[in-house]
């Protein structure tokens, strides 16, 4: 089968090219995203293989049906940049990958909380300059605090786990949660969440419901001082809202992997450029404010399963049953 790859990098390329029995497929690795302006790129190809900020609203989709493609493999869990309902009408099947380490974005938000606390990114700076003055450098026992986690569902509990080991009162929040919270954990609906958590960290998916969940008017619930964590996605929270709270000081500290706007930023080397996002140039001059980029995800073991259950997914197409968990369709609505 004839398979192309968008937004690919050097390290994936590898990975698989190592995999792909290439007497079976002929594949080609593209480095620009999906966009309108790129799928022209698409020619004779049967699948194409995207990654998070690939673009697939119904234009793109139908110029992809145009051209022969009959099947879009995922290789990311979130499919909030697809247009399902445009794929189904097409004829156009989507594939993702609904777990390949739900641990490595729990231990990113993690590394964020801690950094963003105890300043270990800050500190870092000043001992290579021999500054080992302690001033700023003040953090917070996370012991005993409380933190409030926004989606429980694979990355939400191990979330919940990591911080009940480390002490703290966890509170969830989940509309759409099947199973009863484990011992020590309490359900809570988002406003008291809000108002009482000296941690927030999002772990919802992004839809029309959860677009902006957090505005002007959460950050006006909670606690002064709150720390803010997403490692979900960038449209989760309204960033002009987050400057506004930052500014204010009612939001202490901000750690973010995701941006909604981060499309045109995240994933390449803008080290020499002029960065033309005000808003995200504005949210990086804050020193309470720590931003990686979409980076959560990025370990060896979930990218192994990246690759695996992709090509897992290719076989299935093409014996004609793509691994049903796999499958993405207009009626499945995330975290539903
Ligand atoms: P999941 O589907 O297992 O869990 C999502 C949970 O959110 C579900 O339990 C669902 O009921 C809940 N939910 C839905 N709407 C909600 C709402 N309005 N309020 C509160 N909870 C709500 O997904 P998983 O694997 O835990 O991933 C969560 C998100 O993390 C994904 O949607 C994706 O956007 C993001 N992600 C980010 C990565 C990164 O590298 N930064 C990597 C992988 C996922």
């Amino acid at each position: 089968m004839r398979l192309l790859f968008f937004s690919t990098k050097s390290y994936e390329q590898a990975l698989f090219t190592e995999q792909l029995d290439s007497s079976r497929h002929s594949f080609t690795f593209l480095e620009p995203r999906l966009t309108l302006e790129t799928v022209p790129l698409v020619t004779e190809a049967e699948a194409v293989c995207v990654f998070v900020n690939d673009e697939l609203n119904e234009k793109v989709l139908a110029e992809l049906a145009e051209r022969g493609v009959r099947l879009v493999l995922l290789r990311c869990a979130g499919f909030n940049q697809v247009d399902l309902v445009a794929a189904e009408r097409l004829g156009l099947q989507v594939a993702r990958v609904p777990e390949y380490s739900p641990h490595a974005v729990a231990e990113h938000t993690l590394a964020l909380m801690l950094s963003l606390n105890r300043r270990t990114h800050r500190a870092y700076l000043r001992t290579r300059e021999f500054n080992f003055n302690l001033a700023g450098l003040m953090g917070f026992d996370l012991y005993g605090k409380r933190v409030g986690i926004v989606g429980f569902g694979k990355i939400g509990c191990c979330v919940a786990r990591i911080m009940q080991g480390l002490g703290c009162d966890v509170r969830v929040h989940d509309p759409f949660a099947a199973e009863p919270a484990p011992e020590g954990i309490r359900f809570s609906e988002l406003a008291p969440l809000l108002e009482t958590s000296d941690v927030i960290t999002l772990h919802c998916p992004l839809n029309p419901d959860t677009h902006h969940l957090i505005d002007g008017a959460a950050f006006a619930q909670m606690k002064p001082g709150v720390m803010l964590i997403n490692t979900s996605r960038g449209g989760l929270v309204d960033a002009k809202a987050a400057i506004a709270a930052l500014k204010s000081g009612k939001l202490g500290y901000l750690g973010l992997d995701v941006y909604e706007e981060e499309a045109d930023l995240f994933f390449q080397d803008l080290s020499d450029r002029v960065i033309p996002d005000d808003v995200f140039a504005r949210l990086m001059t804050f020193p309470n404010v720590l931003i990686t980029a979409h980076q959560a995800f990025f370990t060896r073991e979930a990218m192994a399963r990246i690759v695996s259950t992709t090509l897992a997914n290719l076989d299935g197409f093409e014996r004609g049953a793509v691994p049903q968990e796999n499958l993405v369709t207009a009626c499945r609505r995330q975290g539903s």
